[in-house]
């Protein structure tokens, strides 16, 4: 893992693919997840966590930004709307090999609302731009932003819109879209990402309106049927939650959307391919279970599938747990004979 930008990790873009994305969520898609996903999908766009600008410049920026070259595509999702700590930070994301950044716009949580940060900010278009602007000024990366289709207060189709011109004259081309509002006054952010309705052709017509903008829709998608009918409309799909909790699906992603076999075969595979990672990783003095949490959905709904599940959560957590606890948990599920086909 480099913990400092090299020249060589400072790659040309053109703009990763963004058909298919794994959706940037606070404690889940850490590098060890998206070193795991990386088994299953190379197409598939990796976004992180968000990190602050703050977080960023005042605080231990290397680990921060730390993550593997295995795990490119990726794309540094940035918190924070003053322009010239969003540029600083654009020039950080790009001289440590990520392939875009990403400013959030759709956080609904009271902390971050607190610091103008995330949804908070639909309501202020003109920040948002300005911006957007010092960090394509500051960049070569390419600069999007994931934003919902409104705020409570700000939620009529026309305010939808001038959000996107306003963002869209400062220079950006790619609008992450989840489509239900975040309600700021008396949601939870977990409440917030159920509770408001899901309007997906509001980002459909987005996309009718603005056609020469990249627009991803999220929120909501668990099939690749579904993810296919919302392709028809948009440019390229982001799930969250169901690519954590179902990791497995991510192995259907090249085929099904880039014409490529998957780089793993097998569950079996991808889990034993990450191995030396984690090894790695626990020399360096990382707890087992920081690591292996992200692993216990990859059987879900396999034989032995709650086996392994149980063996890694009652075992992972112990004093120098190593490797041998995935490699036991990995003996309770049954391997496949053939490849198995990863279904959505
Ligand atoms: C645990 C968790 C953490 C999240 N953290 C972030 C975040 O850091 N940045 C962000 O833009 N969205 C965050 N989200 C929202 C997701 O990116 C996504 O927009 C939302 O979950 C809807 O997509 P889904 O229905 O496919 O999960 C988070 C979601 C979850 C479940």
């Amino acid at each position: 893992m480099p913990t400092t930008p090299t020249l060589d990790a400072i790659r040309t873009k053109s703009g990763p693919p963004r058909r298919f994305c794994v959706a940037p969520m606070m404690d889940w898609t850490t590098s060890h997840y998206r070193y795991l996903a990386r088994q299953l999908s190379r197409n598939t766009l990796l976004y992180t966590e968000m990190v602050t600008t703050g977080a960023l410049i005042h605080g231990d920026t290397a680990r921060f930004l730390r993550h593997d070259e295995a795990e490119y595509p990726l794309a540094l999702q940035l918190g924070g709307s003053d322009a010239g700590e969003l540029a600083h930070c654009a020039q950080l994301a790009q001289q440590y090999g990520f392939d875009e950044v990403n400013l959030n716009v759709g956080c609904p949580s009271d902390r971050v609302q607190n610091n103008m940060i995330g949804a908070c900010l639909m309501g202020h278009p003109d920040k948002v731009a300005d911006g957007v602007r010092a960090m394509i000024e500051a960049t070569d990366l390419p600069v999007t932003v994931k934003h919902r289709i409104g705020i409570d207060g700000r939620e009529s189709w026309d305010d939808l819109c001038e959000f996107v011109e306003k963002v869209a004259e400062a220079g950006c081309r790619t609008f992450i879209v989840h489509a239900r509002i975040a309600i700021l006054e008396g949601l939870s952010p977990k409440e917030n990402r159920d509770i408001p309705p899901l309007k997906y052709d509001w980002v459909y017509r987005l996309k009718a309106r603005y056609p020469h903008l990249e627009i991803i829709i999220n929120g909501g998608i668990k099939t690749f049927d579904e993810c296919h009918e919302h392709l028809r409309h948009t440019d390229g799909v982001m799930l969250g939650r169901e690519a954590y909790h179902n990791p497995w699906l991510l192995a259907g992603v090249d085929p099904a959307f880039f014409g490529q076999a998957a780089p793993s075969e097998s569950r079996h595979q991808a889990l034993r391919a990450i191995l030396p990672f984690i090894q790695s990783e626990l020399d360096r003095g990382v707890f087992l279970t920081h690591m292996s949490r992200h692993l216990l959905g990859l059987f879900h709904g396999q034989p032995g599938g709650r086996q392994f599940r149980r063996y890694i959560s009652e075992n992972a957590h112990k004093a120098g747990a190593g490797l041998e606890v995935i490699e036991t948990a990995l003996a309770k599920v049954r391997e496949p004979e053939a490849p198995e086909i990863a279904e959505a």
